[in-house]
């Protein structure tokens, strides 16, 4: 029997990081070959003839799992009965701008959006926040979303991970599968922790830890950190745009492996709910290593962290503490 579809909005949906997501989710990525599903389009009123265009391209694909599209304006509508949210809709940065810039005028969507699903959507909806600044904006989203558990609130740091793995996969020359357990740390922003210290690699049919692989300390501590840390301003340079693609792919990533699970002995990085957990402030949304078995995340404990990783957890929790505080009050004052 043809199993019951389930209904994932994505917002910012006629946007361009949606243009890649939309058809990696209507195609089965996400949610496995035998989930029919409904999709849920949130824009803004100036974007719906966009949306039209966009649903019109899904049709035209002739997906055999997609059951039908909901395009809308209208927030109650959206997040009805939702199982799945890809909270990708935020005013995007552009060259030179800050992500402090963007926090004022993307919290208060988030404000919106979390009442939206506090109200309409399952009480175990899963939420993954793409739009920047996300961290920060996971926490708002949760904040006023009081019925839903916050574990329930994710923020996606898979760009940043499948970006550090493919650093370190490049500079040893392996295909990107031999590189498992990259971490990142803390915020999706410049002060973001990219760790290769706890992670392994298959060389020439050998197991090692990357830092044996490597042998070069200077390396990881300096060109790996600052290549990932910098690589979304690096791809807005190149492209005038901000990672569309790749990010698209990072949010399958996300959403799959939360459905799904990870695999033995292998964790992702994912910006949740802090608990204290290595040191981290708590009650901020900080990413962190985690490992995912029913829908389920856990945060995996006795990692080694140096005294150089350490410095960088602090900086990384500063600035997500100084967000938190400033997303507060502008949505108090909202
Ligand atoms: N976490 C990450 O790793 C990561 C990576 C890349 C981009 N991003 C962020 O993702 C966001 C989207 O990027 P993009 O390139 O798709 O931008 P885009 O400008 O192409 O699309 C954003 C879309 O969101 C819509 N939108 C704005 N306000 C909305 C609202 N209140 N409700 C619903 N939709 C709304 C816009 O109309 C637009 O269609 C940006 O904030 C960007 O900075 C995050």
């Amino acid at each position: 029997m043809a199993a019951e579809p389930i209904r994932v909005v994505v917002t910012g949906a006629a946007g361009q990081i949606a243009y890649s997501l939309l058809y990696m989710v209507a195609k089965g990525d996400v949610f496995g070959p035998n989930q029919p599903l409904i999709l849920h389009l949130l824009d803004i009123p100036p974007m719906m003839g966009v949306l039209e265009g966009v649903v019109m391209e899904l049709d035209d694909c002739a997906l055999p799992l997609l059951v039908r599209v909901v395009p809308t304006a209208d927030p109650a509508v959206a997040f009805k009965d939702v199982d799945a949210a890809f909270l990708v809709g935020a005013m995007p940065r552009k060259q030179g701008m800050e992500r402090k810039d963007l926090l004022s005028a993307n919290v208060k969507i988030f404000k919106v959006q979390g009442e939206a699903l506090d109200k309409y959507a399952k009480k175990d909806v899963k939420v993954l926040v793409v739009g920047n600044p996300a961290n920060t904006n996971a926490l708002v989203c949760s904040h006023y979303a009081p019925s839903i558990p916050k574990a329930n609130f994710t923020a996606m740091t898979r760009l940043d991970q499948n970006r550090a793995q493919a650093q370190i996969a490049g500079r040893l020359g392996v295909g990107i599968t031999k590189v498992k357990n990259v971490i990142i740390w803390g915020n999706h922003s410049a002060t973001q922790v990219p760790d290769a210290r706890n992670a392994s690699v298959e060389v020439d049919g050998a197991t090692k830890t990357v830092p044996e692989a490597v042998a070069d300390d200077e390396f990881l501590k300096q060109q790996f950190l600052e290549t990932v840390q910098k690589r979304g301003a690096a791809v807005i340079a190149a492209r005038k745009m901000s990672s569309a693609m790749s990010a698209a792919k990072a949010a399958s990533d996300h959403m799959r492996d939360w459905f799904a699970g990870t695999r033995d002995g292998e964790y992702v990085s994912m910006g949740v709910i802090s608990d204290g957990s290595y040191g981290a402030p708590k009650d901020i949304v900080f990413s962190f290593p985690v490992q995912i078995q029913n829908r389920q995340w856990k945060i995996v404990q006795g990692l080694s962290v140096d005294e150089f990783t350490r410095s960088k957890l602090d900086v990384t929790a500063k600035e997500l503490l100084e967000e938190k505080e400033e997303a507060m009050a502008v949505c108090a004052a909202d």
